[in-house]
């Protein structure tokens, strides 16, 4: 089999972005543009995948990590001389390279895949993947002669009004026989409208050596959108949401309102799940099947078990068990183990605490830094104490307990085994099992004073 290699262009900075993040690394659902980029290339099997980096290098390649090889392109010359930093490491190589832009997140990997069988069959020493826009300003136009085969690419800035009104655009992704690739880039000059060495130069240069030149035309143009500004970014968004809620639709779960549900590219949902509309379900998430999300609800780094309903509240780096309900309007903070049929209920702030089966806290609860055993009820208004001003202590309730309204819990402390704690107590030391604690002021009630009240002077 033919060996493959891929070279992503990652260099620029991204100037029409307007931001300090490079352009690359801006997040489309979650997830770095990059990120994407090298995820749909994943499957395709490489021998060997070159990154080329420059502005942000060093943040670039932290984030890509060890999923590809880097050269750092020290100065942006153009598209062509990113390409030529990779010469040392693959310029020898037999075999078919693809090129792509760090800046097209979208293109999959099916495509792709087309793309390179496209290029094989036809025995091509170069290919363009390239598609029809109604609106193709920006972008390099892709010029046939009279037989319809590819003559050229001329850059929009550098095109003639004839030239400006094709519609038929480079996608800025090729496939390439990879020695004739390193040949002809040789041959690219700068002379142009922006000073630059074009890639799509190379394609007439093979052209005019008689080398088979194709274009490979793909009909989905929102797939293969250059990402340039924030507005493109934007439209990036809306087509991958599009994307990854019909995958979740076709599997078995319910959307209320697609359009307003954002599940990132990590989550795994199982069927019969029920999104209702203003959720955003991101990081590396798994709800499982029956439960019900939302309305307006944010799930990030999470596992959702069985039949669990979660209603407006944010759920983070947690884990929560089968048929629980959360919310609404309840915080369940980063370090939580919520067992099964549980019930956090409205204003509950929970923070790095378990809970044990059955356990609840129904209303106006901040619970932080605790563990809770099985079967126990937090009354309304309770409060762990956790933080003295320099460190966090943990609270134990065990099994059973009763945590009557209104308590403070102030930790270090545990209340055993089936202890009651009387409302409106403030508990400093540990309540022995199946005891009852009651730490508050004795009531003391003056017959008639009211009178006295209201005929003061
Ligand atoms: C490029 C193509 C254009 C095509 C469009 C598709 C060229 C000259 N033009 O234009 O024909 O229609 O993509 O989206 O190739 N980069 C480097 N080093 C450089 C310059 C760019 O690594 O010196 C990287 C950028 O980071 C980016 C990619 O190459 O990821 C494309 O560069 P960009 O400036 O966005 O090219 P376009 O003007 O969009
Ligand atoms: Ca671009």
């Amino acid at each position: 089999m033919t060996k493959r290699y891929a070279i992503i262009l990652a260099a620029g900075q991204g100037t029409r972005m307007k931001s300090k993040l490079y352009k690359v690394l801006h997040p489309i659902l979650g997830r770095p543009m990059i990120q994407h980029v090298i995820g749909n290339l994943k499957s395709l099997q490489l021998n060997k995948q070159i990154t080329i980096v420059g502005f942000g290098a060093d943040k670039v390649m932290d984030e890509v990590g060890d999923q590809s090889e880097f050269v750092v392109q020290e100065e942006q010359l153009g598209t062509a001389h990113a390409v030529q930093q990779a010469e040392s490491l693959l310029k020898d190589q037999q075999g078919t390279t693809i090129v792509v832009c760090g800046d097209t997140p979208l293109i999959t990997t099916e495509t792709f895949e087309k793309l390179f069988a496209y290029h094989e069959e036809r025995n091509a020493k170069a290919t363009i993947l390239t598609t029809e826009v109604q609106d193709p300003t920006g972008y390099g136009r892709v010029i046939r002669n009279e037989h319809k085969e590819v003559e050229r690419i001329v850059e929009h800035k550098d095109a003639n009004d004839k030239e400006l009104l094709v519609n038929e655009v480079n996608t800025g992704t090729y496939c390439f026989d990879n020695q004739t690739l390193f040949a002809a880039l040789q041959e690219v000059s700068n002379d142009n409208a922006q000073g630059e060495y074009y890639l799509p130069d190379v394609i007439e240069i093979l052209q005019k050596r008689a080398d088979k030149v194709e274009a490979f035309l793909t009909t989905d143009s929102d797939e293969t959108a250059g990402i340039n500004d924030r507005v493109a970014l934007a439209n990036a968004e809306e087509t991958m949401k599009r994307r990854i809620n019909a995958s979740h639709m076709r599997n078995g779960v319910t959307l209320m309102d697609p359009s307003n549900t954002y599940i990132g590219p990590d989550v795994t949902i199982e069927p019969d799940v029920i999104i209702y509309p203003g959720s955003i379900i991101s990081g590396q998430t798994t709800i499982k099947s029956d439960s019900v999300i939302g309305p307006h609800t944010e799930i990030t780094d999470c596992t959702i078990g069985e039949l669990t309903v979660v209603k407006q509240s944010v759920v983070k780096d947690s884990e929560i068990g089968n048929r629980v309900t959360i919310g609404p309007f309840a915080h369940i903070r980063p370090e939580s183990l919520i067992g099964n049929d549980v019930k956090v209920g409205n204003f509950v702030e929970v923070k790095k605490s378990t809970f044990g089966n059955k356990s609840k806290a129904s209303h106006l609860s901040y619970i932080g830094d605790a563990k809770l055993g099985e079967n126990v009820n937090v009354g309304c208004g309770t409060i762990t104490v956790n933080y003295d001003g320099k460190n966090k202590h943990l609270t134990t309730i065990e099994d059973d307990a009763f945590i009557g309204c209104n308590s403070n819990l102030v930790a270090p402390v545990t209340i055993e085994k089936g202890a009651y704690v009387a409302a409106g107590s403030t508990i400093t030391k540990d309540v022995p099992e199946e005891a009852l604690s009651i730490a508050r002021a004795r009531q003391t009630n003056k017959e008639g004073y009211a009178a006295k009240i209201k005929n003061r002077k």
